[in-house]
């Protein structure tokens, strides 16, 4: 197991890019692959959960050229993936086994989506339960709870399902499914979350209408290939921003990120936390808005997070920890109960971890309440094997005294394979 230890830096400064989004890495893989002709994806990452995604469909006779720069995807159609002959292992990534149940759903085949140990402990009847309403044939651990799950394909039935969660996994399995189903298949949720597949549904000629957090799409219609070109992930940035506001003395430009509104719920709690952010240069990317973002040093002060800001902005809660030591005053998160199943229970681990770093913090079902302004006293904090976590922790080394030390910081290949060489760039000793 890999361990990083971390110094304090006197400022990060300069100009980098991030790697591409993860989320919108899968779903060019996905629509790429069941389109007809060619689909060619520039910025993909390649990170682990995203090379999983790539397996998968490689696995079910997609053919995808890669040249180091771009992937070609040869597109089968809707109708022309291949039973895979194995288990497809889907590893850490939750993104792709929730949106391959959907899809595989409606194949005329047989599968089986199984993960890693953290994956396998994950909740999947958020997915499986609507499809089964769909007519979706699939066994899993524990009632269909728990990977592996074992998918024979069905014809499916368009459902009108109201999602107790705001999350886009279960939506995009959903509307997956409604691609083979039969009629229409309306998703609702809570509050917006990320809307990825709605807009790449719909620039691959999906027959889908979107009206907030309502979707509509109707079944049988060919997609046809596209040009995709992925933008930086605001997601892998957020560490950065967060750097870039808590290091003394630091300005960091952070160019092309995706800034979908639907993911810059970071963005819009840091303003309110007093953070000097920017966004610049705005323009659009197959059906993506993107911007370069600029990031200023900046006295943060604690504030109440919850309601529709949460799904705006659920992968950034470790590092707005970090952000919220760093505040004036108190922070306040709730509504914010999904961080309870993400790669690990990021409340409990990022209690922990803070805790270990001297920083007052209180757990609470939905959230956390942490007393800022104090600063962190040198730590030796554990990953809990989750990607998200170790990386908050090493930004937090940047601004405390003396040396620190993550452990198991081999998740991080997961999501951004060259944040160490990133954050050994910006930071300035
Ligand atoms: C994702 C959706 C979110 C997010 C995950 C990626 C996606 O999960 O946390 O990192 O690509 O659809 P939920 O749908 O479980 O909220």
């Amino acid at each position: 197991m890999e361990s990083y230890t971390i110094e304090a830096a006197k400022a990060v400064s300069g100009e980098i890019t991030v790697p591409g989004d993860k989320s919108i890495s899968h779903r060019s893989i996905m629509l790429g692959s069941i389109a007809s002709g060619i689909t060619r994806v520039t910025g993909f990452l390649r990170g682990e959960d995203n090379l999983a995604t790539l397996n998968a469909f490689r696995a079910m006779g997609v053919e995808v050229e890669d040249d180091g720069t771009t992937l070609t995807i040869h597109g089968r159609g809707l109708h022309g993936l291949e039973e895979p002959a194995d288990v497809i292992d889907c590893g850490n990534s939750g993104t792709s086994i929730r949106l391959l149940t959907g899809l595989l759903s409606g194949q005329s085949f047989f599968s089986v989506l199984t993960g890693d140990k953290y994956l396998r402990k994950r909740p999947m009847k958020r997915v499986v339960g609507p499809l089964w309403e769909m007519g979706a044939r699939i066994a899993g651990r524990a009632g269909g709870e728990k990977a592996p799950l074992a998918i024979s394909g069905a014809r499916l039935q368009g459902i009108a399902y109201d999602s107790p969660v705001s999350s886009a996994q279960v939506k995009s399995a959903i509307l997956l499914a409604g691609l083979y189903a039969d009629g229409e298949t309306v998703v609702r949720e809570p509050h917006l979350s990320r809307d990825h597949s709605e807009r790449m549904l719909r620039h691959f000629g999906a027959d889908i209408q979107a009206d907030g957090p309502c979707v509509r799409i109707r079944g049988g219609r060919e997609l046809r290939g596209q040009d995709i070109v992925v933008p930086g992930d605001i997601s892998s940035a957020a560490f950065f921003i967060v750097s870039g506001l808590i290091v003394p003395g630091s300005e960091l430009l952070i160019k092309g990120v995706g800034v979908n509104p639907t993911r810059t719920g970071i963005v819009d709690i840091l303003h309110l936390m007093g953070g000097e952010i920017s966004l610049q240069n705005q323009r659009e990317l197959s059906g993506e808005p993107v911007a370069d973002i600029l990031v200023r040093t900046s006295p943060l002060r604690g504030i109440e997070i919850g309601g529709d800001l949460v799904p705006r902005a659920i992968d950034e809660f470790p590092v707005l920890c970090v952000a919220a030591a760093c505040a004036s005053g108190r922070t306040v998160i709730r509504d914010a109960q999904e961080l309870r199943v993400k790669e690990t229970d990021r409340i409990k681990a990022m209690a922990e971890n803070l805790r270990l770093a001297g920083v007052p913090v209180e757990e609470t079902g939905d959230g956390m309440i942490i007393e800022g302004g104090k600063g962190f006293s040198a730590f030796n904090a554990d990953s809990k094997g989750d990607h998200r976590i170790a990386m908050s922790m090493l930004i937090a080394g940047l601004v405390t005294p003396g040396s620190c030390r993550v452990d198991d910081t081999d998740c991080i290949a997961t999501s951004f394979p060259n944040f160490f060489q990133l954050l050994e760039q910006v930071a300035k000793r």
